[in-house]
């Protein structure tokens, strides 16, 4: 009998074709402000996939965008992010990838941001990102400016006062070390520094402040065993074991090889890389939080021990005199009891308090329901933030649940407002009224799931009030997925992609 896996089924469950939509049905009224694109990626694997053990962290990925102009919606795309793998499991000729710093794995799955005059579907762990074009067609391979290896972040921050684009690297073939790196606004490498971490942990997210990188060293870390199951042969597992267990976290392995033994892109490293994810819950490793002061390399990192936990995701963090204030959500722990997905505890936003003069840290509980994918209103990146949003959660029945959380961190406070009935929602992105509007004087926007009709929505609330202000009906389902952002016109295309 098969198992269940609950990312095959219900709104988890993948789409099968490409849609070009035009002239969407609006309810409400979309803000005149708005011009641009908001794209979303998430994994979406291309063709069938053993429901026994695909993970849900490993799908093709997947970009869903609706064009916004004048009021109307124009266009809903979803496309596939074209790796050469997935381009040639969709019969379509491969993007140029010999740019690219990474491995040419599955399409990147993870997240869509704009910088440099590029749109990019990011992903970590030593994947490839690519460069998508205005209507979401894949591009190419991207190199971040420079030349490989490496690979890049799903999560990197983008300074709003300086148009800098920092980020913190982990890459499997890489044990020892995360690399952090500072791009300038036209993309170029300014600072790249490897800081030393010991074993090989899974750094999804980081946080910034005015003066420090906040690095998330926890105890996730690669496992092996998992890499070899999900890619060598039975016959061969006892020996590449050996080997793969050997070197990770202790020696540097050159790209090649272990391109070659995890990453390659065959017919069955395509079906097993929609199995295995190569990570797991080591609690031998303890739990730290790094402060680094920004253009820093390992020497000069101050490490806090905290209480054992996993963060996916960071809100904000910011400098108050000789303290970091870190805001994120916290899991008590991550890829346990659930072999599909993140698995573990209820996930509830938290604040570490950093003191550099004391060494100490301490941990607070500002919202103990469930919740995740926080974002703040990305101009106040560094600095401090007042407003935050999430989306609430149920575990148990591992779905998202159809309600948005504003947090009021200065006064305390959070709302929660409902989607409606029979709704699931997802990640909500702020978009704010212009330029010099109030940090909360703007919208937020995210797709949402109509378990009665079967179809998705893109939803609009007043970033303030949390009324829904405008609805884009799709005629279409847009499975759940991970990040994506509202990318204006004016910021995101350049010549080669319009
Ligand atoms: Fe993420």
């Amino acid at each position: 009998m098969t198992p269940a896996n609950r990312y095959l089924a219900g709104n988890f469950a993948p789409v099968r074709h490409e849609e070009t939509l035009f002239d969407l049905e609006v309810t409400g009224r979309i803000p005149e402000f708005l011009d641009g694109r908001y794209v979303r990626n998430g994994p979406n694997p291309i063709g069938t996939v053993d429901p026994a053990s695909y993970h849900w962290f490993l799908g093709d990925g997947m970009v869903h965008g609706v064009r916004l102009r004048d009021g109307r919606a124009e266009w809903y795309r979803n496309r596939w992010v074209r790796s050469p793998g997935a381009a040639a499991a969709l019969g379509s000729p491969a993007p140029p990838h010999r740019s690219a710093t990474g491995a040419p794995g599955l399409g990147a799955n993870t997240h869509v941001i704009a910088h440099a005059g590029h749109t990019l579907a990011l992903v970590e762990a030593g994947i490839s990102c690519y460069r998508l074009g205005a209507e979401l067609e894949t591009l190419g391979g991207h190199d971040f400016g420079g030349p490989p290896p490496g690979g890049f972040s799903a999560h990197p921050k983008l300074d709003p006062a300086t148009g800098e684009l920092h980020a913190v690297s982990h890459h499997f073939g890489f044990p020892g070390t995360v690399r952090y790196s500072v791009l300038d606004p036209a993309g170029r490498v300014r600072h790249s520094a490897d800081v030393e971490v010991g074993g090989n942990p899974l750094m999804h997210d980081f946080a910034l402040t005015r003066r420090h990188v906040v690095l998330l060293d926890l105890p996730v870390t690669f496992d092996a065993r998992k890499a070899v199951a999900a890619t060598v042969p039975a016959p061969l597992r006892r020996p590449g074991g050996a080997v793969l267990a050997a070197v990770a976290g202790r020696v540097r392995v050159p790209d090649p090889l272990l391109w070659a033994l995890i990453l390659r892109d065959t017919p069955r490293t395509r079906r097993s890389r929609n199995h295995d994810l190569p990570y797991s819950w080591d609690p031998g490793r303890p739990a730290r939080i790094g402060v680094l002061p920004r253009r820093g390399g390992s020497t000069g990192v101050r490490w806090f021990g905290i209480d054992p936990c996993f963060v996916f995701h960071t809100l904000g963090a910011y400098d108050e005199e000789d303290v970091v204030v870190l805001d994120a959500v916290q899991h008590a722990e991550v890829f346990v009891g659930d072999p599909h997905g993140p698995g573990g505890g209820r996930p509830r936003l938290c604040r570490w308090r950093l003191d550099l003069r004391t060494g100490r840290a301490a941990m607070t509980v500002l919202d103990d329901r469930e919740q995740e994918f926080p974002r703040i209103d990305e101009r106040r990146v560094g600095g401090r933030h007042r407003y935050g949003y999430s989306v609430a959660v149920e575990s148990a029945s591992g779905v998202f649940g159809g309600a948005v959380i504003r947090h009021d961190l200065r006064a305390g406070t959070s709302v929660r407002r409902s989607l409606g009935k029979h709704i699931e929602g997802g990640e909500v992105v702020f978009v704010p009224r212009g330029a010099d509007a109030a940090e909360d004087d703007g919208v937020l926007m995210g797709f949402a799931y109509e378990r009665d009709t079967g179809f998705s929505k893109l939803v609009i609330l007043d970033a303030a009030s949390l009324v829904i202000v405008a609805e884009i009906r799709l005629p279409v389902r847009v499975p759940h997925g991970n990040h994506g952002n509202w990318l204006p016109t004016t910021a995101d295309l350049r010549a080669e992609a319009i």
